[in-house]
């Protein structure tokens, strides 16, 4: 199969042109004014611009978690992700602690081979670290491509490491060539203010967004930096929704220290106030929670001051019946929101459109940097001879509405009901094939590869 793309106006992280693009089955063979090459098909994207397949870096597929699964499985969750012009996820896997890594990856894979209609890789979290899954680091590294390690300072009991583990870590993960990711909030301040309010009655959604105040994740934040600057080791903080957590941040490169740090889109465009609607607010239970205005005010801010480096979605969706585990305990509700298949299309209306981000920066957190930071990059993440073909054809004039009616993620709400969105994706290629062409899909399950990621080399 070959493809001939036609008079679009390419976008990468640093440039802008109208060219066309020829595909010769799963790479781009040439890019060049008035190509005149013979192809099985022929796309015309006169007036359209077309993107690096989005990454997305932080996605929850089938994950066993708060008593339950998340609702999109690999099938599901990859195919939605593709109808929003995201070709790669990176998943994660959960150590469960007493047991191996080996084990977790194992089980991951049983369910995602077969499964998923996108590429996907995955981070490997480490739940609990100790003499035997030190030994595990190297191999995931050099063996597996899998080369970020995440880390939660909160979720105590089930999921947390404390600093003596989270140093030790660091430290072993530097010496192997990996990077450690960081869920960065204070566990025991949040279990302590979780157990006040529930103490005193005070059990409906909004509590959950004060159980989790700014100062959790500020203070986790920059302890995190600093063991960061001890060890040495590449670092990125996921998930980043508030000032404090972005003043530590700030602080550090004062010493010229880089960390990489993630937001997702939900914490761009909404904020605390949608949990005052009674059990309504349910939707929004994720950790750590929506904020204020100003802190999205900071986080459009750190991209364009390049603090920010990626917008994700840590999508982790529960369907209604799920998220009704915590109608009477907030502290129940499954945390997370769905967002997979919406994060381009967000995030060029809320963010291009609106003028608060240029095009060469949406392509940059969206798609090259995660491929940058997370060792996929040049295969993934640009437009060039060489790559993946990953192309997203998008049509900036087109205004459509999110719903859940018109969405393909398995979760029977929508957390963007009623937006009106301009710009939309027309047809999606993975690796040179059309994925997605006006909505319709045209792959199959199983048509997704796990991506071996490189080394990662601790600069963008
Ligand atoms: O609420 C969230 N974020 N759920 C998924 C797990 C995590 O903390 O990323
Ligand atoms: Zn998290
Ligand atoms: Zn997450």
């Amino acid at each position: 199969m070959s493809v001939l793309i036609k008079n679009g106006r390419i976008i990468t992280a640093t440039d802008d042109y109208v060219a066309d693009i020829f595909i010769d089955g799963e790479i781009i063979k040439a890019i060049g004014k008035n190509l005149n090459i013979p192809a099985t098909q022929e796309i015309d994207a006169s007036g359209m611009l077309i993107f690096p397949g989005g990454i997305d870096p932080h996605v929850h597929l089938d994950m066993p978690f708060m008593g339950t699964y998340s609702s999109d499985n690999y099938e599901t969750g990859t195919r939605a992700a593709l109808h929003g012009g995201t070709t790669t996820v990176i998943d994660f896997i959960l150590q469960t602690q007493g047991k191996s890594l080996r084990s977790a990856l194992n089980e991951w894979r049983s369910r995602a081979e077969g499964n998923a209609v996108g590429d996907y890789s995955f981070h490997m979290a480490v739940t609990d670290f100790n003499d035997e899954t030190k030994k595990e680091i190297k191999e995931f590294i050099e063996q597996e491509g899998i080369t970020s390690f995440k880390t939660f300072m909160a979720y105590k009991g089930a999921l947390m490491i404390d600093d003596r583990q989270m140093i030790a870590l660091m430290q072993e993960v530097k010496k192997q060539g990996g990077m450690v990711t960081v869920h960065a909030t204070n566990g025991d301040i949040i279990d302590y203010l979780t157990a006040k309010h529930k103490s005193e009655g005070k059990l409906s959604p909004l509590y959950h967004y004060l159980s989790q105040p700014e100062v959790t994740e500020a203070e986790a934040s920059s302890r995190f930096v600093d063991m960061a600057e001890y060890t040495g080791c590449p670092s990125y903080i996921v998930h980043m929704t508030c000032e404090g957590a972005l003043n530590a941040v700030r602080d550090a490169t004062r010493r010229n220290q880089k960390i990489f740090v993630e937001t997702c889109i939900q914490y761009l465009v909404l904020d605390a106030s949608l949990y005052e609607n009674d059990f309504e607010g349910a939707k929004w239970v994720m950790s750590p929670p929506l904020r204020e205005k100003k802190d999205q005010a900071s986080l459009w801010a750190g991209i364009n001051q390049g603090l920010v480096n990626v917008v994700a979605t840590d999508h982790c969706p529960f369907k209604w019946e799920q998220k009704k585990l915590g109608e009477k305990d907030f502290s129940k509700i499954p945390n997370g929101h769905p967002a997979i298949e919406h994060r381009m299309e967000l995030l060029y209306s809320e963010g291009v459109h609106k003028g608060k981000i240029s095009l060469n920066k949406y392509v940059e957190v969206a798609c090259t940097n995660p491929a940058k930071i997370f060792g996929m990059f040049p295969k993934k993440g640009t437009i060039t001879i060489g790559s993946d073909a990953d192309l997203v054809i998008f049509d900036p004039k087109a205004k459509h509405t999110i719903s859940v009616d018109k969405h393909h993620m398995n979760v029977d709400y929508s957390s963007y009901e009623g937006w009106e969105l301009t710009g939309k994706i027309k047809t999606v290629l993975l690796r040179g094939a059309v994925a997605i062409d006006n909505e319709k899909c045209l792959v199959e399950k199983g048509n997704g590869q796990f991506i071996k990621r490189n080394k990662v080399q601790g600069y963008i």
